[in-house]
């Protein structure tokens, strides 16, 4: 049965980053029709109610319709450490990351964390995640377990260490790294809307053998993804340097072992070197900006004018629990002050397009995923505008969609979420 949901309507017809906010379409009064999981057809609400009469109707009033978020980067293990005070990168790792990771050897702990991110995530708007587990084969059980459950286009895979700068507990070899993440990638990648990553967390709690061993499987499997960490604060890179004496930059330690190429994601890339901004726009692999991570552990502040007028592919993600939300509103929020402090007011419709086809584009998807249109997978989420007083009073003096979004990217948060459908099923309100 084709459902016809009704409201205000945003998608996107080219890139704002690029074409400005005319790339994106803005219907006060649309509908997207639904059936089967896809979305079969989008317009205006009077022409869709005429063409298919016998569609059941949804109607969210003035509620804005759009493409569930994607948020391209997260530790789905770290639900339970976000928001821990005090640290920077390294010492955060040790001192909440990691021993809240060895609690993933547990299959009863990754079942329940996975779903209560789920949850988390699902009420925040967001209907993709890409997310790193953790070394345990049962934390990526876990993870896909509940995304399958829940119908979701999801991305994983088992984060890979085994260098002695991880500790003990928390190590596996490069042997184990391959046939583990092979035996997972061979049971979970492709199965329904499930995509398995291979993930090597970052050069520095990994041997050369181990990123080799990577490079190798990712060979085998290239249409799979490809996920890690790179250049996110100065001490780590001094640090990979030390590690890794003949590499050219943190980016090479990477590029000699295969590890760089289309359907590469790069976490924070922050400080980047000019051989290494070249090398992944040649590359075309994908630059993952966190910026709640950003600013919580005191990392810096990414580039996003300068890499994306470079013609670099960029997605937007939280980098739960560095990030210090599971809000893509949020995370945009973030965004933007970022780029202010760089001198860039990043558009409402740039900030959008990044939280949804960017992010979609990021992880390949951006033909199933990130936009309204016919074809797509049916993940849509009914903004409320006025979600809270400040937003409300602040919105009524909006003229036109841009300035009336604006604040709820700002100020908005789960309670802006008005409904989420998943593969065309409703799923949180
Ligand atoms: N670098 C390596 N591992 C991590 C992680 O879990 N979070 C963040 N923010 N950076 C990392
Ligand atoms: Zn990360």
């Amino acid at each position: 049965m084709a459902e016809l949901i009704l409201g205000q309507v945003l998608r996107f017809e080219g890139n704002p980053m690029v074409e400005g906010p005319g790339a994106a379409r803005h219907s006060s009064r649309g509908g997207v029709l639904v059936e089967g999981g896809l979305i079969r057809a989008v317009g205006e609400a009077d022409d869709l109610r005429r063409a298919h009469p016998g569609a059941v109707v949804t109607d969210m009033g003035d509620a804005l319709l759009s493409a569930g978020f994607v948020d391209a980067h997260a530790h789905y293990p770290q639900t339970a450490i976000i928001a821990s005070w005090g640290k920077r990168l390294i010492d955060w790792l040790n001192s909440y990351t990691f021993p809240e990771e060895m609690r993933f050897a547990d299959p009863s702990h990754a079942a329940e964390i996975a779903s209560r991110y789920f949850d988390l995530v699902l009420v925040n708007g967001t209907t993709t995640v890409c997310s790193y587990c953790t070394i345990h084969p049962e934390s990526v059980e876990a993870f896909f377990a509940e995304a399958a459950r829940r119908g979701l286009r999801a991305y994983a895979g088992k984060t890979c260490m085994d260098r002695d700068t991880a500790p003990e507990g928390l190590r596996d070899t490069a042997r184990s790294a391959y046939d583990d993440s092979k035996r997972l990638l061979q049971q979970w990648h492709g199965r329904g809307r499930l995509s398995y990553v291979v993930t090597p967390r970052f050069s520095p709690t990994s041997t050369e053998d181990q990123l080799a061993a990577l490079g190798a499987l990712w060979a085998e499997y290239p249409d799979c993804l490809m996920q890690t960490h790179l250049s996110e604060q100065t001490d780590e890179i001094a640090w990979v340097k030390s590690l890794y004496p003949e590499a050219r930059d943190y980016l090479d330690t990477y590029e000699r072992h295969g590890l760089v190429g289309p359907g590469a994601l790069f976490g924070h890339a922050i400080h980047l070197e000019p051989r290494e901004r070249e090398r992944l726009r040649e590359a075309d692999a994908s630059l993952i900006h966190c910026p709640t991570s950003n600013t919580f552990i005191g990392s810096g502040l990414f580039d996003m004018d300068g890499l994306a007028r470079g013609g670099h592919r960029i997605g937007l993600a939280t980098d739960t629990g560095g990030g210090s939300s599971f809000s893509m509103l949020r995370t945009m929020a973030a965004a933007y002050e970022v780029a202010q402090l760089r001198h860039r007011a990043l558009h409402a419709s740039e900030l959008w397009w990044l939280a949804t086809q960017g992010s979609a584009r990021a992880l390949r998807a951006e033909g199933r995923i990130g936009n309204l249109a016919p074809g797509m997978e049916a993940d849509i989420i009914a903004i409320d505008l006025a979600s809270t007083p400040a937003i409300a009073q602040r919105a009524t003096r909006a003229g036109d969609i841009w300035e009336a979004l604006f604040p709820t990217i700002m100020m908005g948060d789960d309670r802006a979420i008005r409904a989420v459908w998943v593969a065309g099923a409703r799923v949180a309100a």
